[in-house]
């Protein structure tokens, strides 16, 4: 059995005083739950800050990106050794809008999942096509290629640590979902390429989430799926009540 994992990404929102008020306010209406890992991702300056709030908490910090390298000339970024320090123990890595308007690529990526697997933390992979993609049907080409970029390298027992997050890019901020069905072929095939490049049973093992648009209307569904073990949340995810629905999803 693969344990849920509901994931917030608050990606560029949030003062350090919003965070920590908003974090405390999901500790007391989550403190019950046991069943399902919860992680949020705040913005960097409030990393630390809001990691003092989680102290007893079950819910876990991450950070919303790394830079593949412990320390050095690299203005402006940070290792997933400095995020640990502040209180993380997982790192979204990839996501489509770094991939989007800062050129990442699936070699960078697959450094930075190396350091922050490296680092002892969870990385969490996102891949998804475009509508374009989608469109001119190259999905699960494009799939093969972020994941296998993503994976390179990568052990079996690498593979414990890190999650993937299924988001087609035309779902993520849009309001329009991948229904169901889209979903679940999409998790499937990546589970199957997973097992591809490792074996059955880490393929068994992995957690893949779904984002895009999750929200307290469609999460049970996409839930309900065979594949999607969690969802990566980002606008929903800033309402209290809405992420509260979607980690006590049915
Ligand atoms: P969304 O974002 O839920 O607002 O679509 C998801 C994400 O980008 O992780």
């Amino acid at each position: 059995m693969r344990t849920p994992i509901i994931a917030g990404n608050w990606k560029l929102n949030k003062t350090i005083a919003e965070a920590e008020s908003f974090a405390s306010e999901l500790v007391t209406a989550l403190a019950d739950v046991s069943d399902v890992e919860i992680i949020i991702a705040p913005v960097f300056t409030a990393l630390s800050r809001v990691s003092a709030r989680l102290t007893g908490s079950p819910l876990r910090l991450a950070g919303q990106n790394c830079y593949p390298q412990e320390t050095g000339a690299f203005t402006g970024e940070l290792s997933p050794l400095m995020l640990k320090d502040a209180g993380c123990s997982a790192v979204i890595i990839g996501h489509s809008e770094r991939r989007q308007l800062l050129g990442e690529s699936d070699q960078l990526i697959n450094l930075k999942v190396k350091k922050t697997l490296a680092t002892s933390m969870t990385a969490i992979l996102c891949v998804g096509e475009t509508l374009e993609e989608r469109q001119a049907d190259q999905a699960l080409d494009v799939l093969a290629r972020q994941i296998k970029g993503g994976l390179a390298g990568l052990s079996a027992q690498q593979m414990l640590d890190l999650v993937i997050a299924y988001e087609p890019v035309w779902a993520i901020g849009t309001g329009q979902t991948a229904s169901d069905e889209q979903a679940q072929e999409a998790h499937s095939f990546i589970r199957g390429l997973v097992a591809g490049l490792f074996n059955q049973e880490t393929a068994e093992a992995c957690r893949i989430l779904y984002g895009g648009s999750v929200k307290p209307d469609n999460v049970d569904g996409l839930m309900a799926q065979t594949d999607i073990d969690g969802a990566l949340v980002g606008g929903a995810s800033l309402k209290v009540a809405d992420f509260c629905r979607i980690v006590r999803f049915n």
